[in-house]
């Protein structure tokens, strides 16, 4: 037998559903999936799916199949918790809006974005490590001049982040963007005001200078929870697990001929630094900031305050060609792991 349309006698809802796109299989081509047992199931659901023409789809959908044929099956899935996953996850779907991201979120809280991002931007020794972005980047920061503020002084406690960009081998890199982002004394960023427009603090733009150079003045964050009022936020109250985030410096990096960097650095003594609920904190990234109380030092970084924290910091960024070695080495490690 030929493809379906050819077949004589077709009900109007297949020829309906060829015309707007329905694949029109050829017969012959098709599994013979007749053995349903749970044995046989997996492997029906292999066999019909691997007419993707994508290789990278049809190789990550098999896992995923495999992989939830298994878990079923390793836990015992019943039926009523079967449903209750579907509407965990309508309910998940039903929370998202344009400012809001649940299933980011859910992402998040299983620690999958942070092994997605560590797993894809692998770093060599004494390059600095990436983490998570984040929910609150925002595309358009103001530009500040090196050395002036992001954050208004009055916002929290004031702090002068300075240090040098550079490359593995210890050279400057000039006119390296910088963005970076935080929030205030009380947990918020700035976008959290309100959602229609928001007057931008605690967040701006800055460039190395020649010699790799840069300085900011921000405040210290403060650690804040993550939006907890949803489905998410349920599950996690179900599992006895906080919402919270250590206070962070949110960072990100971008240099002609190096590998953009979204970093944060986190500061000793954090309650949360030992629980993120993101799994974010590297303790390569931790940072503990000095108290200056001279304030004649607090005038000359101009500060309006006569005591600030100073953390001083440099940030190590990796050329293009040296992430795409360190990917190529790295994915090879974790396939070998999985199979191991
Ligand atoms: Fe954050």
């Amino acid at each position: 037998m030929p493809k379906v349309s050819d077949v004589p006698h077709l009900g109007k809802a297949i020829k309906d559903a060829i015309e707007r796109g329905a694949p029109d299989v050829d017969l012959n081509d098709l599994p013979n999936l007749t053995d349903m047992s749970a044995d046989k199931l997996t492997e029906n659901v292999l066999a019909i799916n691997s007419g993707c023409a994508n290789p990278r789809q049809k190789f990550v959908l098999e896992a995923l199949v495999r992989h939830m044929h298994a878990f079923v099956k390793e836990v015992g899935l019943t039926p009523e918790e079967w449903m209750t996953g579907l509407e965990f996850l309508t309910k998940t779907g039903q929370m998202c809006s344009d400012i809001r991201q649940e299933f980011i979120l859910l992402s998040d809280v299983f620690g999958v974005s942070a092994l997605v991002d560590t797993l894809n931007h692998p770093k060599p020794e004494g390059a600095t490590e990436a983490t998570v972005l984040g929910p609150f980047w925002v595309e358009d920061a103001r530009v500040v001049e090196n050395g002036e503020a992001i954050a208004g002084e009055d916002k929290g406690e004031p702090m002068l982040v300075k240090g040098r960009i550079l490359d593995t081998e210890g050279k400057p890199i000039p006119n390296c963007l910088i963005e970076t982002w935080e929030t205030d004394e009380d947990g918020y960023y700035d976008t959290q005001y309100s959602a229609n427009g928001y007057v931008q603090d605690c967040r701006g733009r800055l460039y190395s200078d020649k010699d790799g150079n840069y300085a900011f003045r921000c405040v210290m964050p403060v650690p804040y929870p993550i939006p907890n009022d949803g489905p998410v936020g349920k599950l996690l109250r179900s599992m006895n697990r906080h919402v919270f985030r250590p206070a962070h410096l949110h960072m990100m990096f971008e240099a002609d001929g190096f590998e953009k960097l979204v970093t944060a650095l986190y500061f000793k003594g954090d309650i949360f630094l030992s629980s993120d609920a993101v799994f974010g904190v590297k303790s390569s990234l931790v940072e503990d900031p000095k108290k200056v109380t001279d304030a004649a030092e607090a005038r000359k970084a101009g500060f309006k305050k006569d005591e600030f924290f100073l953390c001083e910091r440099d940030f190590v960024l990796i050329t293009t060609e040296q992430a795409k070695d360190e990917l190529e080495k790295a994915k090879a490690k974790a396939k070998a792991e999985v199979k191991a």
